[in-house]
């Protein structure tokens, strides 16, 4: 998106809200930053604490900082006991629909329950406090279940995303050294059962660590069980009893929680570590300021656990909040493209948390569907992953929030831990613009910067930067300290450096303009172009290959790869589907590339770099630009010829 066509003067002002000036929010927001200490003590009472932090915050050895240090605390005694022990024992926790249309529905006591039968597992299996638990589920209960039960007992859980290859699962799960592995069979997908476990047996030839494995029967498909390693989910819950407990296991406020992985700009994913009090905490005050969810409520993020959102508000913020949150199998247009309005409808849903692309691809399939639903259920209405662009964010509003509904849109990363800049309901919101996630939460000391560290004039384009500690934020890559600090801390010092280009209105909006670096958001998922470069060249066939991303009308980005061939092959439809699969099964499905391109040359600076600046103007349809000015004299004609090789190529 440009930051030229912006309509940064619309504005909305959704009925079913109360909108405000601002005031309110700015004056929380600079409490925040002038006191944090008084301020995070106060919030931090919303927890149940086994020992209260005899100090907010430990900032003696930055950017390594210590929320809460010295507290102790259980995450899953937070988002369990605590409730079953008061007036929500009864309510539900969640309710799950399945692909092909079951549900299942937990109560808070229910939940507590299987979740200490898994706990119970764990510790016979002789998972201890600090081991790591790698999780590769659908989104089926057992999912949730899993990260509360390594919670509980004080491990630490790798989550890997369902949809990602045997190779890449291997890759995370031998980073994260878990000795335990809880997957499932398979997983269903528009009505058709899915391998899982057959990726996994796949995967655990590579990665040696794991000693056991528990498996969940999802589909009922016929697969492998290894003597001795593999254990069925619920043979094994079954002989741990029906009512087994297992006391939480008192955490250190900054001990890990989790392990995510996540794409940078290097081919090998980054373990984003999570502490456990700060997370807490964070997840908590994040979900009740921007969607400020009732008991009422029946709220529905659509994220995938295996993703940060799905983490954060799917389970840790709902849960700790004690509210009722639903949870989705599968696909959004199976059996029809209703699917979501009718789930809405049925369960009647209040608060939808969705994605810009799941909004564009509802746009494409037209408004019929969701008017086919009564969808005045909905209170609130929310987006995430990726720049909203404003077409869809007024389709979005209009279509599904008959302009009464707000929209918020919640900027942040696998880092932050959760929201980061976003519309506030729980404080006060003020007039909406449509592609615009507005103001900065409390402790969310946001600014802009251009190249040199300078913080950009009004309306002009920089890179979003954080510069205070705040709750939620990583406490460091998993195993690689000295990453974490020159990833997000090596560009200016002690400034969290985002990776995402912003700019501010004239009334202080922010607006986000996507990736500043080789990341690419497809479909919201987050994939590293290097990543695609080094599996590309994995194959035998390549020896050179360029990643750009590609506008795209529904998933806003799209890879396209520019590879160049080793000699003895030649450019073909079949070798162009074998490196599409050898992508899918290296990566997994989400990296596919849009178009492979298969060119005699790569445009390169004499030094040997990429000019990417090159492949976007091939991709953007640009001319080719001034190429004069080129550093280090690259061969003008050269890098001519191959822009004009690549066009060609591309449109053939
Ligand atoms: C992008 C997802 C614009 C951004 C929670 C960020 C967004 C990256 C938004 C993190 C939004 C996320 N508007 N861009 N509302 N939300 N992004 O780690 O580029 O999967 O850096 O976390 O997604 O992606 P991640």
């Amino acid at each position: 998106m440009s930051e030229a066509s912006l309509p940064f003067n619309d504005k909305f002002y959704p009925s079913a809200e109360k909108i405000g000036s601002g005031d309110k929010r700015k004056q929380v927001w600079e409490e925040s930053l002038k006191n944090p200490q008084e301020f995070w003590a106060e919030k931090a009472k919303a927890i149940d604490w086994f020992k209260p932090a005899p100090k907010v915050l430990d900032d003696s050895n930055p950017p390594f900082y210590k929320w809460f240090a010295g507290a102790e605390l259980n995450v899953s005694y937070n988002t369990l006991d605590r409730h079953v022990k008061g007036a929500k024992k009864n309510k539900l926790a969640y309710i799950w629909e399945g692909e092909m249309g079951e549900v299942r529905t937990y109560t808070y006591y229910q939940l507590y329950r299987e979740v200490n039968r898994l706990a119970k597992v764990f510790q016979d299996l002789g998972v201890k406090k600090g081991d790591r638990v790698a999780v590769y589920l659908p989104v089926i209960p057992e999912l949730p279940i899993t990260l509360l039960a390594t919670a509980r007992i004080g491990g630490v859980h790798a989550v890997v995303f369902s949809g990602f290859s045997a190779e890449a699962l291997a890759d995370r799960v031998n980073d994260s050294g878990a000795k335990i592995l809880v997957t499932a069979d398979g997983s269903f997908r528009r009505g058709k059962p899915v391998a899982i476990k057959d990726n996994a047996d796949r995967a655990l030839k590579i990665a040696t660590t794991v000693e056991k494995v528990i498996v969940v029967k999802r589909t009922g498909q016929a697969i492998q069980m290894q003597e001795g390693r593999d254990v069925w989910y619920d043979q094994a819950l079954a002989k741990a009893g029906s009512s087994a407990y297992v006391e939480p296991e008192p955490m250190q406020a900054s001990d890990p929680l989790f392990i995510l992985y996540t794409s940078g700009t290097t081919g090998k994913p980054k373990g984003v570590q999570h502490g456990t009090g700060g997370y807490l905490v964070w997840a908590y005050w994040t979900l009740k300021w921007a969607f400020n969810p009732t008991d009422e409520d029946i709220y529905w993020c659509v994220a995938d656990i295996g993703w940060i959102t799905g983490h954060t508000y799917n389970v840790y913020a709902p849960l700790s909040l004690g509210i009722t949150a639903f949870l989705f199998e599968g696909t959004p247009d199976y059996p029809a493209q209703d699917r979501w309005w009718d789930m809405i409808e049925r369960h009647g849903i209040n608060i939808l948390y969705g994605t810009p692309t799941a909004v564009r691809m509802f746009m494409k399939f037209g408004e019929q569907w969701p008017n086919k639903h009564n969808l005045s259920s909905l209170r609130i209405l929310g987006t995430v992953g990726e720049p909203i662009n404003p077409e869809a964010w007024k389709w979005y509003y209009t279509v599904i929030g008959k302009e009464k509904l707000a929209i918020i849109d919640t900027w942040w990363q696998t880092e932050t831990g959760g929201f980061m800049i976003a519309p506030l309901s729980g404080i006060e919101l003020t007039p909406q613009k449509p592609g615009s996630a507005t103001f900065p939460l409390p402790a969310v000391n946001a600014d802009i910067y251009d190249d040199k560290g300078q913080p950009v004039p009004t309306g002009t384009k920089g890179f979003l930067v954080v510069k205070s500690p705040w709750p939620g934020m990583l406490t460091t890559l998993w195993k690689d300290p000295e990453r974490f600090k020159q990833t997000y801390f090596g560009r200016w010092p002690n400034i969290y450096y985002t990776g995402d280009y912003a700019v501010r209105d004239n009334e202080g909006y922010f607006w986000l303009l996507g990736r500043a670096d080789e990341v690419l958001k497809v479909a919201g998922h987050r994939i590293g172009t290097v990543e695609l470069e080094s599996a590309l060249v994995s194959h035998p066939a390549i020896s050179e290959a360029a990643v750009m991303g590609k506008e795209d009308v529904v998933k806003g980005e799209v890879p396209v790869a520019f590879v160049v061939l080793r000699s003895g092959f030649q450019p073909s439809e079949d070798l162009r589907k074998e490196l599409v699969k050898h992508i899918r099964t290296t990566i997994g499905p989400i990296a596919t590339p849009d178009a492979i391109v298969i060119v005699n040359k790569l445009p390169k600076t004499r030094s040997g770099k990429i000019m990417r600046r090159i492949l976007k103007a091939v991709l953007v349809g640009a001319p080719i630009g001034d190429v004069s000015t080129l550093e280090d004299d690259a061969s003008v004609e050269d890098i001519k010829n191959t822009y004009e090789e690549m066009r060609k190529q591309l449109h053939k």
